[in-house]
């Protein structure tokens, strides 16, 4: 999949602005500030339908505007397709090929995006929410069904949390086992789906962490080795979480579910958060982001849109190497202040920005 085009209209410092891409690698430089992750954001923006930066969509509208938008022509092999986000401080349209969307979940599929910043050393160091974070994100890009089971368990656990909390105890413990049946049905595809994408992505994230450490470290990621159908997933958290009500009572929330669960990340047998060094860390994150790659390559047959913001300078030089021999044949947008001390002469489309304008 390659994006030909990406148009820019009072989105973030950006007036109006049209990059052309080409389809390997494409390089915007310019000093600190000047819009370069701005403008890698709306990509994955377009893509996802949202910014792995912001929590409201009107933090992405340039000061002073009340609407902003993003547009981008594509080629996949399907085809062309073209995408576009409408977004205004309240809500947003998007379209796909001219056609509104009527929810938000159709957009995704129809530009996959592999996003890699310096920020992702939290998949690695920080707490399950990350981690948890990378697989919703991840898993959703190919699975419109996985991303919707997500949103009605958000909102079923949401109204569970608010019983929990209430005073009524017969009214709880009559009304309960309602919402856990429902609940249970969404989790259990939740569970599901991960364990399949882990199960896709362990020897993968291994195999690229070998290739970029020379086979000095061994990345392990943790995939459940239980075998168990949906069916049998969903009867056991309903068990769980009758078990659990007592503790979900006292405590007015929740404790067990998919909103809890982690993935163990471990490099030579330790468990990589809290022991892995900064480099360990970046070295394992790049390994997950390029296993994330293979597996949309994987499922749908092309390579997604690969996204490097700033990471470059932070690689020491074998590994810049590596990661630029390894993706070769996949479109990607990168961003640093300086091309000539990272790129070492790599074939690309070079871009400068400067105070959100595009230097001719
Ligand atoms: N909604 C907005 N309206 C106007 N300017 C914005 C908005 N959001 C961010 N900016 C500006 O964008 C600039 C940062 O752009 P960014 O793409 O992060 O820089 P860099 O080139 O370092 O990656 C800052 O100057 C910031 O003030
Ligand atoms: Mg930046």
């Amino acid at each position: 999949m390659v994006i030909k085009k990406l148009s820019l209209h009072n989105f973030r410092n950006y007036e109006d602005e049209t990059f052309f891409f080409g389809e390997g690698l494409n390089v915007l430089t310019g000093k600190n500030a000047q819009g370069k992750t701005n403008c890698a954001e709306a990509v994955y923006y377009l893509c996802t339908g949202s910014s792995l930066r912001i929590r409201h969509d009107r933090q992405l509208i340039r000061h002073g505007e009340t609407a902003a938008s993003i547009s981008a022509e594509a080629l996949s092999r399907f085809g062309s397709v073209s995408l576009r986000a409408d977004i205004y401080e309240n809500r947003r349209e998007l379209y796909v090929n001219g056609n509104k969307l009527t929810r938000a979940v159709d957009l995704l599929g129809n530009m996959n995006a592999v996003f890699f910043s310096p920020g992702e050393l939290r998949l690695i160091q920080d707490g399950p929410d990350e981690r948890r974070r990378f697989l919703n994100l991840s898993i959703s890009q190919t699975s419109r069904e996985y991303c919707t089971a997500l949103l009605r368990y958000q909102k079923i656990l949401d109204q569970r949390n608010n019983l929990l909390k209430n005073h009524d105890i017969s009214l709880i413990l009559e009304t309960l086992p309602v919402w856990d049946e429902q609940l249970a049905t969404y989790a259990a595809r939740i569970v599901f789906r991960r364990r399949a994408f882990l199960k896709q992505l362990s020897p993968l994230a291994c195999e690229a962490h070998s290739f970029l450490t020379d086979g000095a470290e061994i990345l392990s990621v943790g995939a459940e080795e239980r075998e168990e159908t949906e069916e049998q997933i969903r009867e056991r958290l309903i068990r769980e979480f009758d078990n659990s009500r007592e503790r979900d009572l006292r405590l007015g929330f929740t404790t067990v579910g998919p909103h809890r669960d982690d993935v163990k990340i471990s490099i030579d047998g330790d468990e990589a958060r809290g022991f892995a060094s900064q480099g360990q860390a970046r070295t394992a994150a790049l390994s997950l982001k390029l296993a994330e790659l293979a597996i949309f390559r994987d499922i749908t047959g092309e390579a997604p849109v690969l996204i490097l913001d700033d990471v470059m300078s932070e690689l020491d030089l074998p590994r810049r190497k590596k990661l630029l021999s390894r993706i070769r044949d996949v479109q990607c947008i990168l961003t640093c202040t300086h091309a000539e001390r990272v790129l070492y002469g790599a074939e690309c489309n070079k871009i400068r920005i400067q105070g959100g304008k595009i230097v001719p």
